[in-house]
């Protein structure tokens, strides 16, 4: 995909990897609709962004993902605004295992929602001129996590829903390629979750593990996981893709064994 004028909305836009997913749209030229909950930080996104773009390629919906009529009015606006809609990445996700349910209802239900509302609007059958969806999963989608096991759930579900909504979309000729991407741990406002007994509940005894771990893996910045973002968008051959991104490794994809039933609908 040419990404010059094309229009993205971007979930978790404000802060963080949605951000800089943002940045990078907006350098190869992209509109961006920044959809965020926390307006303050969003609005000031926006504004950063403005002294950097023209103004007129950004706007800031306030929106709270996991509601799902307010999502839709998201959708609604981008398009409303733009006057179409060619990239949607579902990128809003926290990390709580106190209140795991919000995790579920984020991380994944949100995703799944933002999934389908990017292929009503922008799919073949619906009139659509097709696009590209990238959701966000994590190497917590790929391995086990101890003190994570919901957030490692949620992802393990982004991963399964995206793998399987793409050869949906091979085999209904949507126009759109759906992605995953899977970074490992990444410096962003989320790493500060481990420290709180809020988010971590139970598992709040096992932070040091955890801040072992991320010292034994690094932390790679943002930009890099923009840089994954692009390399998929640009790529009009990645379909079902789970991109993995790590200090060691850099961007590349997890491999999969092939499917043992093969029918000329993979
Ligand atoms: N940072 C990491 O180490 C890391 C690693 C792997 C995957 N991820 C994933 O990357 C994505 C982005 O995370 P991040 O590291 O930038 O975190 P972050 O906390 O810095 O940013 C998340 C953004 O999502 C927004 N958000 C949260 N709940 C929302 C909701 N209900 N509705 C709308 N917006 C909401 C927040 O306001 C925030 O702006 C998440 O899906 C996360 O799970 C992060």
């Amino acid at each position: 995909m040419h990404l010059k004028d094309k229009v993205a909305l971007v979930t978790g836009a404000a802060q963080g990897i949605g951000k800089a997913f943002t940045q990078a749209l907006l350098e190869k030229g992209c509109k961006v609709a920044l959809v965020d909950l926390n307006e303050e930080v969003g609005k000031a996104s926006k504004d950063a962004f403005d002294k950097q773009f023209d103004a007129q390629r950004t706007i800031f919906v306030p929106c709270d993902v996991s509601d799902e009529e307010k999502l839709k009015d998201a959708f609604q606006k981008t398009v409303q605004h733009f006057g179409q809609l060619d990239i949607v990445v579902n990128n809003a996700g926290v990390n709580n295992e106190k209140n795991w349910e919000i995790t579920v209802q984020i991380n994944l239900i949100s995703v799944i929602r933002g999934t389908y509302l990017g292929l009503e609007y922008m799919k073949n059958e619906n009139g659509g001129s097709g696009g590209a969806i990238v959701n966000i999963a994590s190497l917590a989608g790929l391995l086990p996590v101890a003190y994570q096991p919901v957030y490692s759930a949620s992802k393990h579900g982004v991963i399964g829903f995206t793998r399987s909504i793409a050869m949906a979309a091979t085999i209904g000729n949507y126009g759109v390629r759906v992605n995953a991407i899977c970074p490992g741990f990444v410096n962003t406002p989320i790493l500060q979750s481990i420290d709180k007994e809020e988010n971590m509940g139970q598992y709040s005894a096992y932070k040091q593990n955890i801040k072992d771990m991320i010292k034994f893996y690094g932390i790679i910045d943002p930009s890099l996981i923009a840089e994954g973002l692009i390399r998929i968008l640009e790529d009009d051959t990645l379909n079902g893709e789970v991109m993995k991104i790590t200090n060691k490794q850099g961007i590349h994809f997890h491999e999969y064994n092939s499917l043992p039933f093969q029918s000329k609908q993979q």
